[in-house]
């Protein structure tokens, strides 16, 4: 059986995690949010001590992951989120994470990855690739709510700050930028809500899919 593979690809707070899980359970299909490694990569590094912008310390978090000790609050708070925007800077750290992703994909049924690189780099042949993206202040006002539902004390100025700096480093940096496939859709969701953004994609994977 031919396995199906989607990508989701875009900046923080776009949306994507969320519109990538819904439909991955749509579509019968397995779900890898590959910021989660990074994440899990960044905690792991500064967990022994090191600093996330140093090569050998966190090469050493990601060649030795063992991602099933991390809790998804674990991994979610913004000092995860900063560390992670630091390691994936790394050539060596990317490296160390792509055979597990692309495994991931190739198992049946197949699976939706969401993440920065996915349809650029770690799938490049991926069935669908879509690009979801919104602006600033939307993703700030998502980030700033999402942040605030989980629990968590926050400075609003901060995490723009925060926000704008991880924007940076993930579009600049020299491997795997963030940046839209030659062949991905794009999705803008900025004046979108989560079943509008759902609705939409849905569409043009059936689209793709159906070709
Ligand atoms: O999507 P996220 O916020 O969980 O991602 C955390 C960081 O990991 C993000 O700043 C960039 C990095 N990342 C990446 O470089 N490549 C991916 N495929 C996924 C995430």
């Amino acid at each position: 059986m031919k396995t199906i593979s989607i990508a989701l690809d875009g900046p923080a707070a776009s949306g994507k995690g969320t519109l990538a899980r819904r439909l991955a359970a749509d579509l019968g299909l397995r779900y890898l949010d590959t910021g989660s490694l990074y994440r899990a990569v960044g905690v792991a590094t500064l967990q022994a001590g090191g600093d996330p912008g140093d090569p050998a310390a966190a090469t050493k978090a990601a060649e030795t992951l063992d991602i099933a000790k991390y809790s998804p609050a674990d991994l979610r708070s913004e000092a995860a989120g900063n560390a992670a925007s630091k390691v994936a800077a790394i050539p060596s750290v990317r490296a160390a994470l792509l055979d597990y992703q692309r495994r991931f994909a190739a198992q049946a049924p197949g699976a939706v990855l969401d993440g920065r690189d996915v349809g650029t780099v770690v799938l490049p042949q991926a069935d669908v690739k879509i690009f979801v993206k919104a602006d600033f202040e939307v993703r700030l006002a998502r980030r700033v709510a999402e942040l605030r539902a989980g629990g968590q004390t926050i400075i609003e100025s901060r995490v723009r700050e925060d926000m704008a700096a991880r924007d940076a480093r993930d579009s600049n940096r020299s491997v795997a930028p963030l940046v839209p496939a030659d062949d991905a859709w794009i999705l803008d969701t900025s004046a979108m809500n989560a079943d509008q953004a759902f609705t939409a994609a849905k569409a043009h994977i059936a689209s793709k899919l159906n070709a």
